[in-house]
């Protein structure tokens, strides 16, 4: 375990076996839908990476890189710094993310998807922080407290998204 963390949160095999029930979910749910797994940068890479692979299913990989902007207004602003590479009008999208934290990111990304005319838009997080949302995606590998954490994508400034389980960063590093 590196130094910068607390706990070991969520072990590489837990991680395994969300993937592979996720997956099997979703292949039960999809058939003989247009899937298109829409990942959201840079957060989803280990996450996908692991349960495309346990999706039985003729599916279409996209990305976007979104960023929000949480000011004191009430204008939720959303940056896209790279966007689809399709027009996704009567398809069936599934957003794939690291962790639903506020939902401010899910919930603005399904509201544009949604104006381009997507048959069906849901959410496969592995993380979900609950009690800062109400979002309620589909699909959730598991549901956290609300604690920092990293690994397995999530990144604390920019690093440790390399970590093959999940931690929890300890308190000192908070701001
Ligand atoms: P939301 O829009 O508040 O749901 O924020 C989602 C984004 O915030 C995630 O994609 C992460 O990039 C980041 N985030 C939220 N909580 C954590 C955390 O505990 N560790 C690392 N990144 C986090
Ligand atoms: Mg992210």
């Amino acid at each position: 375990m590196v130094e910068i963390l607390k706990k070991i949160l969520i072990t590489e095999k837990e991680i395994d076996e969300a993937c592979v029930r996720l997956g099997a979910e979703i292949t039960n749910d999809y058939q003989g839908k247009d899937l298109v797994l829409v990942g959201l940068l840079k957060g989803c890479i280990p996450f996908l990476s692991d349960l495309f692979k346990r999706i039985d299913l003729p599916l279409e990989t996209q990305y976007m890189v979104a960023s929000s902007y949480h000011g004191s207004t009430t204008s939720n602003e959303l940056h896209i710094k790279y966007d689809l590479e399709i027009p996704i009008k009567d398809r069936h999208i599934l957003l794939v993310e690291d962790i639903v934290d506020s939902g401010q990111t899910i919930k603005t990304v399904t509201k544009m998807l949604k104006e381009r005319g997507a048959a069906s838009i849901e959410v496969v997080t592995l993380l979900n922080k609950e009690v800062n949302n109400t979002l309620n995606p589909k699909y959730v590998g598991f549901y956290i407290p609300n604690e920092f954490v990293v690994g397995y994508g999530l990144d604390f400034n920019e690093k440790y998204r390399n970590l093959p389980y999940i931690g929890v960063l300890k308190e000192e590093y908070y701001d």
